[in-house]
């Protein structure tokens, strides 16, 4: 019987597979899964594992999903199964018609004609006519195992040669317009491909088939990717890339982290992180929610660290709260500013992206923030509507029980803020992007902090160094800082360059690359501004001054004055800016900025 594949993925996911094996077979929780004697042959110690969506019996090989349990278990049909499972599920079984039974076929058919058209795809790749376009997925950092993994290819030029090689294969144009890979025929001209002159990427489904494409123009023109349209097989809100390499990978007990796009989530799986996927150029659906919790309790979500960031970090814990449950819930990572997971494996390699993972907060904790910084909180019409849409937040969350410790908890929050807010006086309050949002550090920390801002500067800034130099030998780093800046400045005597791509590589070249990224990275806090890969030159010297001289204001006192002398007998430009530096730093700390709350 041919039931839409939809209907079967709704079952699925509506079926927890622990609670039906559960009927039959005592489980035990075994990690994030569960484990029990098989029940499909005698045994006394348990080898029968279940998982998220299917189960395996490590003795007789037994193996299966939630209807084959019933089938297997019960001696039930393939029917019967669905119906008995539909029926707990409340869901209900769509009829078989010969309508239905025709799009089964119509869909199979098209599923051919995608794994054909990748074949091609891929095959131009390693042509001459596709070295362009291999030239630029290597220069982009993609190995040859890579490349081939995600089965890369290039769309060719187009004028036909994709049908004509197609037709080869009995593969007409129209079933070519089915599939998305060629435009339907208009008046003046006959249908077209829909891809020419881009590098391919093929979306799969969760099984791994070719279900579309996207397509990158190498180089700046517009749009930068076309993605496949619609399709009988492809549902662009249904669908994940990497999906089905995520699915292998979270097995394996890899982070299941959603990011933004094709080349986010290859580099990451570059670099050791397979449990990436990315929605196709569109924010995450729900049915996206569904299929991530479908491979993790808490999937992490990355955004970007800017604003825009922080209201798509917004929109999706919108969208998902409704549906968390205690076996359901999400992290929400933040990325350094200005970097895409992508630009930040490549430069800073695995540990780079570690740190963005480790630094994930639960939704619980962050969406504290993501409230607060809708309405604000600095004055009684500001707190009463926070409060109001604390509680509603919470309202949000069907699961009732859940819903009442959110609401606790977010309460909680607001009184606490409220209670340490009444005593200070003085500096304002200053906003921060808020899923980077911390505690304010102890004093020993905030020192350890400061110390590993300095160091996060000079990664981003080495022209600094020359003038920093002397300041730098001179503080007391914590240990774990200590290496890094003896590898820094033993870089900077003989760099010819001092350019902060060089030096990281450095490191890396001498095995500092995690201690670098840890003095880059945004836990335990977020760096101030200043040290942000964007910051202009003047704003980072000044930013390092005043840390500096948080840490040592005797040693800024005496900079400001050498400074002073200096320009004095030699005014030139550099003088004068150094000088200018030094004195923004030391009137800042004069006037009583802390530095790190101050967006420096
Ligand atoms: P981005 O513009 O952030 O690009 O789009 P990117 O992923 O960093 O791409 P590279 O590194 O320049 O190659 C994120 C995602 O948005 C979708 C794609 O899915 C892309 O991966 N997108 C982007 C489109 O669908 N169309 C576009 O024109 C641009
Ligand atoms: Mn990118």
């Amino acid at each position: 019987m041919a039931l839409p594949p939809e209907f079967l993925d709704e079952l699925r996911a509506r079926t927890p597979l622990a609670s039906v094996v559960g009927r039959r077979v005592k489980l035990a929780r075994s990690g994030r899964n569960w484990k029990g004697c098989c029940p499909f042959h005698g045994e006394k110690t348990p080898s029968f594992y279940v998982y998220d969506d299917h189960y395996h019996c490590f003795g007789c090989g037994a193996h299966g999903d939630a209807v084959t349990f019933v089938m297997q278990s019960q001696g039930a049909g393939f029917v019967e199964a669905v119906e008995q499972l539909a029926a707990e599920a409340g869901l209900d079984v769509p009829k078989p018609t010969p309508a239905a039974a025709e799009a089964a076929r119509r869909r199979l058919d098209l599923q051919d004609v995608l794994e054909a058209a990748a074949g091609v795809f891929q095959r131009k790749l390693f042509l001459p006519e596709g070295a362009r376009a291999l030239d630029y997925l290597r220069g982009r950092g993609l190995s040859e195992a890579t490349i081939r993994r995600f089965s890369l290819g290039w769309s060719g030029e187009g004028r036909g040669a994709l049908a004509a090689e197609l037709s080869r294969q009995d593969i007409s144009p129209d079933m070519l317009v089915r599939a998305g890979l060629m435009t339907e025929p208009s008046d003046d001209r006959g249908s077209r491909e829909f891809f020419f002159n881009r590098v391919m990427f093929p979306i799969r489904d969760r099984r791994g088939r070719a279900i579309s494409f996207g397509g990158r123009i190498m180089g700046d023109g517009q749009p930068k990717y076309l993605n496949g349209p619609e399709t009988d097989l492809f549902s662009k809100r249904r669908t994940l890339f990497g999906l089905d390499f995520a699915r292998e990978a979270a097995r394996g007990g890899a982070v299941v982290v959603a990011v933004e796009g094709y080349m986010d989530v290859i580099a990451l799986h570059q670099a050791g992180f397979a449990g990436a996927v990315a929605p196709l150029g569109t924010a995450l659906t729900e049915e996206q929610l569904e299929e991530l919790w479908r491979l993790s309790p808490a999937p992490v979500l990355c955004f970007d660290g800017d604003k825009a960031g922080a209201r798509a970090a917004a929109r999706a814990a919108e969208l998902a709260l409704p549906l968390l449950t205690p076996e359901r819930s999400l992290r929400l990572a933040a990325l350094p500013s200005g970097e895409d997971p992508d630009t930040l494996a490549r430069r800073g390699g695995a540990p780079a992206f570690q740190g963005v993972l480790d630094a994930a907060r639960p939704l619980s904790e962050a969406l504290f923030d993501l409230v607060r910084e809708s309405t604000g909180e600095a004055t009684p019409e500001q707190r009463a509507a926070l409060r109001g849409r604390l509680e509603e937040t919470a309202g949000r969350i069907r699961d009732k029980a859940l819903a009442g410790e959110y609401r606790r908890m977010l309460l909680d929050r607001f009184y606490e803020r409220r209670a340490a807010a009444r005593p200070r006086r003085g500096a304002p309050a200053v906003a921060r992007p808020i899923l980077l949002n911390r505690p304010v550090p102890s004093p020993l920390l905030a020192e350890a902090e400061r110390c590993r801002t300095l160091l996060a500067i000079l990664l981003r800034h080495p022209n600094l160094l020359h003038d920093v130099e002397e300041a730098l030998s001179r503080i007391d780093l914590p240990a774990p800082l200590l290496r890094l800046r003896d590898a820094i400045l033993h870089w900077s005597a003989s760099a010819p360059a001092l350019d902060s791509d060089a030096l990281i590589t450095h490191l890396t070249s001498v095995g500092l690359a995690a201690d670098a990224a840890q003095a880059l990275s945004v836990v335990p806090y977020p760096l101030p501004a200043c040290a942000r890969p964007g910051a202009q030159p003047a704003e980072a010297e000044a930013g390092w001054w005043h840390f500096f001289g948080l840490l040592d204001p005797g040693g800024l006192e005496e900079e400001v004055a050498t400074a002073a002398r200096e320009f004095a007998s030699r005014p030139d430009e550099a003088a004068h800016r150094r000088l200018t530096a030094l004195c923004t730093a030391r009137d800042a700390l004069r006037r009583g900025e802390q530095g790190q709350d101050a967006d420096l």
